[in-house]
């Protein structure tokens, strides 16, 4: 962790500072401009780290609501159309409820351990892991003070279904999944406390039980599994994702690869003892994020999300992969389902160099065909196919990468006003903050826009499950303290009339009759103009508004800085002074701010500073700062200003450093 700044109290409270020495030599602060030069003048490359610009807080008691005591962990179940959200806690389920313009509600039931055989207080515990809807109810999972069961919710009432091996673990933090599809019920838990500690993708409901065999992934970490009906029932298949020891233990490879497996829905296992409750259709690839023109390689799968096609065309569904590197950066890569069918179907095997078999590995056969011993023994035994599933686009590169450590993905495709669409990423940080981060353009040339930061919750922490309801536009996430719902469509965030309201290019939002609403609440035609690529189009008051001044007294000799927060993303910033253009900040400028440094102010550099963001034809005025002479300064008051900015311009550049020190 890097320390404050001397005589500045934590980094978490840049405006808190108390007046010390100023420890800052002359020296680290050319070191860190530098850097910070360094940084900007390597964003030539497009897709590199969005920046944040605007942040939106939440309003109190109608977004958030509260446990009371923490929840440790927690899922989340959101009925699409449903203005609730179930979460299952421990030894607890909970209803919150956002009904439209009222406060938040949560109603709680209990749902206590029957007698385990748990050891301490914790292993007691019933730790709910699973909600589905089932019929008219909702089925409940958990720990069962390790004992797994069931329960099922119907008109309020709860009701034992009793022990379910594979639908719980039997401790909260396992890495476990479960798929549901009609009567078929698919899980990587264990069934076994103490025995069958390799973990395996099982059948557990419906046809035939089928697992895994032990030597296809050695350490695995399921991330996400999915169920994609292909064109003849037969060829239906699973996808799981996840994450593996990495088979080649060269010094130079990477510790873990990122995985997608494939199986056949419709697979019976196979005739021989060794294949008979084994998945005969199993075959693994490498997911590929990395970007061949800086050579930065994520190989960490954090999360997936499929987005459907509109047209239900399966092999166009969009396979959004959030990864990461060994220094916690991250990066977006999208697939499609088609190229990974392709890749399945069409790729040798790994370490396998005779001729394939007939019908060859991973082929799903019609009628209930049993799959052949011969090429069951030929899968089994070389699992993984040679070719690599790469991202989308001619490039195949990530769709951007980032400094921030994002964890979870979920996307919502949107229109905007002209009938466009965008695709709209929410990614969560280790920060417990929400990230949107716009996709525009087809498969060739996609662009991609940083809009907003979200900060859901009251009490930061992180966020522990998040969910997405498309149709009413919300996203709900828990940390183990709250509750919260948030809008997609937050237009109320951006400032600046008009102006700032197109600026931000937030797909969401447009101009209506002297506001910045969102286009779903609009009466009328609403004024938007989203892709950075065309200039925007004329506001109502073609000359925006002045900025505040502000006025700062200086001791000559004093050294001084004038930030000014880069809100949009594609206007140029300059601080200017008088005539002269002293700093001038590009779009795609590393730092959230621009920054002007006065090392030693002389007599020439008091007067008035203003910064301006100018967009093709559009100049506005951000910031109008002037700096005035201040005589017989009193030393603990500079010092203590001093500080303070010093605090702020390092929280603002520490990313930048990071990058800096550690790309660079
Ligand atoms: C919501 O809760 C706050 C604080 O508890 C209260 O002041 C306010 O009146 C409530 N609003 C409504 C619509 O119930
Ligand atoms: C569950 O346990 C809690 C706390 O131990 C207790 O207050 C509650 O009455 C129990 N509920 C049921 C239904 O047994
Ligand atoms: C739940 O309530 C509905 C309507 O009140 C009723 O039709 C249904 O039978 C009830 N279900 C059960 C399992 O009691
Ligand atoms: C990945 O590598 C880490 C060591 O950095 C190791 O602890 C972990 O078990 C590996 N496997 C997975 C699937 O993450
Ligand atoms: C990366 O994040 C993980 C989990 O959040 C953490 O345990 C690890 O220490 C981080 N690594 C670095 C290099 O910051
Ligand atoms: C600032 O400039 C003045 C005059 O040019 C010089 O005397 C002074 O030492 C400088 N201050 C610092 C901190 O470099």
């Amino acid at each position: 962790m890097t320390p404050p700044p001397p005589g500045c109290a934590a980094l978490g409270a840049p405006r808190t500072c108390v007046p010390g020495p100023l420890a800052w030599s002359r020296l680290s602060l050319r070191r860190l401009l530098l850097l910070l030069w360094t940084a900007a003048a390597s964003q030539g490359h497009p897709r590199s780290a969005p920046r944040i610009s605007t942040v939106w807080r939440g309003h109190a008691r109608q977004d958030h609501i509260d446990f009371g005591p923490a929840e440790p962990h927690t899922v989340l179940f959101h009925e699409p159309g449903s203005s609730s959200v179930w979460v299952g806690g421990r030894s607890k389920l909970y209803l919150f409820d956002f009904p439209k313009g009222k406060n938040a509600s949560v109603h709680m039931v209990n749902i206590n351990s029957t007698k385990g055989s748990c050891r301490d207080k914790r292993d007691c515990e019933n730790y709910i892991t699973l909600l589905e809807k089932q019929g008219e109810g909702l089925l409940v999972c958990g720990t069962n003070a390790r004992r797994p069961s069931c329960w099922i919710l119907v008109n309020d009432t709860v009701m034992l279904l009793g022990e379910r091996k594979g639908y719980a673990p039997f401790s909260p933090d396992e890495n476990s999944l479960v798929l549901f599809d009609g009567d078929e019920v698919y899980s990587t838990i264990r069934k076994q406390e103490y025995n069958g500690k390799i973990p395996r993708f099982r059948r557990i409901k419906g046809e035939i039980e089928l697992y895994t065999s032990d030597t296809v992934m050695q350490n695995p970490q399921f991330i996400k599994a999915t169920i994609v009906h292909q064109d003849h029932t037969y060829d239906d298949k699973i996808y799981y994702f996840f994450r593996e020891d990495n088979p080649d233990k060269n010094p130079e490879a990477p510790l873990n690869v990122s995985r997608v497996a494939q199986l056949c829905k419709g697979d019976q296992g196979g005739e021989s003892s060794l294949s008979v409750s084994k998945w005969n259709t199993f075959l693994k690839a490498m997911l590929v994020c990395s970007d061949a023109a800086t050579n930065k390689n994520f190989n960490r799968l954090q999360d997936v999300f499929l987005l459907p096609d509109p047209n239900g065309q399966w092999r166009d569904t969009r396979v959004y992969g959030v990864f990461s590197n060994p220094w916690n950066y991250s990066a977006v890569c999208v697939y499609s389902l088609g190229d990974i069918d392709k890749v399945f179907r069409t790729s040798s095997l790994k370490g396998y160099h005779a001729g394939l078999p007939n019908p060859r590995p991973g082929k799903c056969l019609p009628d209930r065909q049993p799959i052949p011993t011969e090429t069951f023994q030929v899968a089994d035994s070389h699992p993984e196919v040679v070719q690599r599933v790469e991202p989308m686009g001619p490039l195949k590169t990530p769709l951007f990468h980032s400094k921030y450590h994002y964890q979870k993905v979920v996307v919502h495709r949107m229109h905007a006003s002209n009938g466009e669409t965008f695709h709209v990423l929410y990614l969560t940080t280790d920060k417990g903050t929400i990230h949107k981060v716009v996709e525009s353009g087809d498969r060739e040339h996609s662009l991609v826009f940083n809009i907003l930061e979200i900060q859901p919750f009251h009490r930061a922490a992180a966020i522990q499950a998040m969910s997405l309801d498309a149709d009413r536009r919300k996203l709900y996430v828990s940390s183990q303290w709250e509750v919260s719902q948030v809008p997609l469509d937050l237009c109320e965030v951006y400032n600046g009339g008009c102006h700032g309201c197109l600026m931000a290019r937030d797909p969401y939002c447009g101009w209506y009759q002297d506001r910045c609403i969102s286009i779903y609440s609009s009466q009328g035609p609403v004024l938007q103009s989203i892709n950075p690529t065309e200039p925007h189009r004329e506001c109502p008051n073609p000359k925006p508004e002045e900025a505040p001044l502000q006025k700062v007294s200086l001791a000559q000799n004093s050294r001084y800085y004038l930030s000014c927060p880069m809100e949009s993303r594609h206007a140029t910033y300059s601080w200017r002074h008088e005539k002269n253009v002293e700093q001038s900040c590009e779009p795609g400028h590393q730092s959230p701010n621009c920054i002007l440094f006065i090392e030693n102010l002389t007599d020439l550099q008091y007067g008035h500073y203003y910064c301006e963001a100018q967009e093709g034809s559009y100049l506005h005025e951000a910031q109008h700062w002037e700096l005035l002479r201040e005589d017989g300064a009193m030393a603990s008051h500079l010092l203590g200003h001093t500080c303070a900015l010093a605090a702020s311009l390092w929280l603002s550049i520490l990313p930048t450093l990071a990058l800096g020190l550690l790309v660079h």
